[in-house]
């Protein structure tokens, strides 16, 4: 099947810049909106640097329909829609949930409404493990299968399990319509991709992971910890049923996580499946501690630790079951936890200011000595 025009909502954040990438690599064309309210467009740069492609960009906030209706105007041939842009702070979902509900589920109705007018069918949206709640609650879950039941422990995850049930009613509905007034309709289709731990930074070392704000997830705060920036790291809990006593995830690298959306986006184009949830994991689960004596081995030195209580709302085990996308999508993690630990040492150490600051001259050659000999 041909390739087309994709527009990804939130492209220029940490996992939408690299399945821009993914997706510039393998021929599709690409328009980014972004409100950069997490990011920095300095991501386009580095994209162009590795892959000598740009995407169109245009800074616009999702819920901003009457914006939004500009760009899908002046790119009629956009057919799919990858759409990441969402608030994503769990703990800050809880101090202000509207904002949350707002941004993301009014955010995607917006997106949806755009897509129905300008007839663009496929969605591929960025769920998550979060979805899940406490699967290990639930006899015979882990590793965690598509139907596991849905019961997010907060706000954030509760915006995602809300977004996914209004693509399905969306997606099923412009089906059943089209199907009624007796024309085609299995071109309308939709992923709900439910990642569980995205971990990593590109190998060159100059395309990684650059919030805008104090970290929350757990490899950028061990690589603020390797850099100096943080004294220690707090480790959540150490009384978790686990064999060290410290919570299980299932890290997957932000590399094979894009290649996730590229293979889910032509299983739309190509099968029209209609709506089908797949979790993008690895299958493999890590404690804290395993994690840290990854890192640490990275780095070449132990990384300090303080074992604290636990943080509200964590569960025991987030590990996926990832057969349905190993099958249907024939996509699977080539990548392992140690590579992630590895790219993102080389990515912090050699930009500890993240995009505020220009990569080391050695490594920006050696990116553009790569795309010119794949190009
Ligand atoms: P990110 O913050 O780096 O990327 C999100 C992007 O959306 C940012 O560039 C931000 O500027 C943009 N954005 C936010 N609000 C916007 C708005 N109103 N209009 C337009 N753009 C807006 O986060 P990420 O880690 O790359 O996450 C991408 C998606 O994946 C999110 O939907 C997130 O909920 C989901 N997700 C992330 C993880 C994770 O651990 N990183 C895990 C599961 C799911
Ligand atoms: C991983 C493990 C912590 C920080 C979150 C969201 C989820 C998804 C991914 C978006 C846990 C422990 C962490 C620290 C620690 N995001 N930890 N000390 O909580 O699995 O998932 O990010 O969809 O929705 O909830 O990821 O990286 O925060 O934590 O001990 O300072 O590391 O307790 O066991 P989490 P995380």
């Amino acid at each position: 099947m041909s390739v087309g025009t994709v527009l990804i909502t939130g492209g220029t954040g940490y996992i939408g810049s690299f399945t821009t990438l993914a997706l510039l690599d393998h021929g599709y064309k690409v328009v980014i909106v972004d409100s950069l309210y997490n990011s920095s467009k300095v991501s386009l740069d580095r994209i162009e640097l590795l892959c000598g492609k740009r995407p169109d960009f245009y800074q616009v906030d999702i819920t901003d329909e009457a914006a939004l209706d500009k760009v899908f105007a002046a790119h009629p041939n956009i057919d799919s829609v990858i759409h990441f842009a969402a608030l994503k702070a769990v703990g800050e979902s809880s101090e202000i949930p509207l904002e949350y509900y707002r941004v993301n589920v009014g955010g995607t109705i917006t997106l949806l409404r755009c897509m129905s007018k300008y007839n663009v069918p496929n969605i591929v949206f960025s769920s998550s493990a979060t979805v899940y709640g406490d699967a290990s609650q639930h006899p015979g879950m882990i590793p965690i299968p598509e139907h596991c039941p849905i019961g997010p422990t907060n706000p954030y995850g509760r915006t995602k399990s809300t977004i996914e049930l209004v693509i399905t009613d969306h997606i099923n509905a412009q089906r059943n319509n089209l199907k009624k007034a007796g024309k085609p309709y299995e071109h309308w289709n939709g992923a709900l991709l439910r990642y569980f731990n995205p971990a990593g930074s590109h190998p060159s070392g100059i395309m990684g992971e650059d919030p805008l704000g104090v970290p929350f997830n757990l490899l950028p705060l061990l690589g603020q910890v390797a850099t100096g920036q943080r004294e220690k790291l707090l480790v959540f809990g150490d009384d978790y049923p686990s064999k060290d006593g410290t919570a299980i995830r299932d890290y997957i690298h932000v590399v094979d996580l894009a290649k996730g959306h590229l293979a889910a986006l032509n299983h739309l184009r190509e099968k029209n499946p209609g709506v089908r949830a797949w979790n993008l994991g690895s299958g493999r689960g890590s404690t804290v501690f395993e994690m840290i004596n990854a890192f640490s081995k990275v780095v070449g030195r132990p990384l300090p630790y303080e074992v604290v209580e636990r943080r509200a709302g964590d569960v025991l085990d987030l590990t996926a079951n990832p057969s349905r996308a190993n099958t249907e999508l024939g996509w699977k993690t080539e990548l392992t936890l140690e590579d992630a630990c590895e790219d993102l040492w080389r990515w912090v150490s050699n930009n500890p200011q993240g995009y505020r600051q220009d990569p080391p001259k050695e490594l920006v050659e050696a990116a553009k000595a790569a795309a010119k000999k794949s190009a």
